[in-house]
């Protein structure tokens, strides 16, 4: 049921305020989080964290690394399933892996956390589909509450899975004395705005649609950003491929001058994510080189950073929130994007060509 919405992807895009909300209040009571998964002690013990994934689930792996890194002591590996359950890792003693999958039945995710049992190291599921393979192989698991998620292109489960991976975080840093009082409560605080400023960035979509349609004829366009910036430019990028089918590449910006930055020409798109304040002015000057070989570029920042207009040729803000979590909202409008790309060319949104939604071949 597609709710009058034109496709389960918008439907679902639009309920990302709703389920973020369900699934954050499903662990925070009086402003504590309660998991029943792991117990502090567990949480004290452990030394390293391997988040395994594929697709968009590994993206929110690349940006929980950064807010577990932010908060914590944990040395943090993220990791392609289907790389990491043939290589000879050594797992370290004391770790834990956590296993981020939507569907909970994805092939590779499913090979490698048996991998993990095998060789002794506790897993955690971060899966969105209750009773699946990997919830139920799991020692333990996280569910998120984004509901069944009908769109190929994942945009909800990924938000849920986003949140979940901060709460998982914020506990590990206050089990584990990490974090003053303070700064818990803030981030409480701050995670708490996160469904309002959905909405928000939502009620603005003509802007994006209109944008969309100067750009839908593109053939090739860049993503490039910092630190979590880098992760959602993976992640817009990787939409914008899925279901428009455009051939689109993220870079973490400071490598473009390692090779790519050649294939940079005269109106090539450059959607460029900067929302980390410390990283602001170096992927600032990375943009102008790319401007200065003609790129056209996409600036997407936070409220307040208006100089970005003068070197974007396209701004989109979205609201100020604390840094570690602006993620959640910037993957917003770069799902709008690739949505309405999609819908220009006239293509089939949910269901694009040679995708399933759940992967269980390897
Ligand atoms: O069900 P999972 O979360 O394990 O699926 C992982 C990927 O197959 C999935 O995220 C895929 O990349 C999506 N189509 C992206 O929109």
């Amino acid at each position: 049921e597609k709710s009058g919405y034109e496709h389960f992807m918008l439907k679902e895009i639009h309920e990302q305020p709703k389920v973020v909300r369900d699934t954050i209040n499903s662990v925070l009571k009086d402003g504590n989080i309660n998991f029943e998964s792991l117990t502090d002690e567990e949480m004290q013990n452990i030394q390293q964290v391997y988040i395994i994934a594929c697709g968009s689930a590994y993206h929110v792996g690349m940006a929980a690394q950064y807010v577990l890194e932010k908060l914590t002591s944990l040395s943090v590996r993220v990791e392609l399933a289907s790389e990491f359950r043939y290589r000879e890792m050594q797992l370290a003693k004391n770790s834990l892996a956590i296993i981020i999958s939507q569907s909970g039945e994805t092939a590779d995710s499913l090979a490698a956390l048996r991998l993990c049992k095998e060789k002794g190291v506790k897993t955690l599921g971060i899966v969105n589909v209750v009773g699946s393979s990997i919830a139920r192989e799991a020692d333990n698991v996280f569910y998120t509450l984004a509901g069944p998620e009908i769109s190929v292109a994942t945009t909800k489960a990924y938000s849920c899975q986003l949140v979940a991976a901060y709460l998982l975080a914020m506990q590990f840093a206050k089990a584990r004395g990490e974090i003053t009082e303070e700064r818990f409560a803030e981030l409480i605080a701050e995670i708490n705005t996160i469904p309002e400023k959905i909405e928000k960035i939502l009620e603005d979509k003509e802007r994006l649609q209109w944008f969309a349609s100067k750009v839908v004829n593109i053939k090739d366009a860049f993503f490039i950003g910092r630190g979590i910036d880098y992760a959602i430019g993976m992640e817009g990028s990787l939409k914008l491929k899925e279901i428009s089918y455009v051939h689109s590449e993220a870079y973490a910006a400071g490598e473009l001058k390692h090779g790519p930055i050649s294939l940079i020409e005269d109106g090539t798109v450059v959607f460029s994510v900067v929302t980390q304040s410390a990283l602001y002015e170096k992927t600032i000057s990375n943009m102008v080189e790319v401007k200065s070989r003609g790129a056209k570029l996409f600036g997407l920042t936070t409220y307040g950073n208006y100089n970005m207009e003068d070197v974007a040729d396209f701004t989109v803000y979205i609201p100020k929130i604390d840094n570690l979590f602006a993620g959640s909202l910037a993957v917003i409008p770069l799902q709008l994007l690739s949505y309405y790309v999609s819908v220009g060319k006239g293509f089939d949104v949910d269901k694009p060509r040679n995708l399933a939604k759940s992967v269980t071949v390897e």
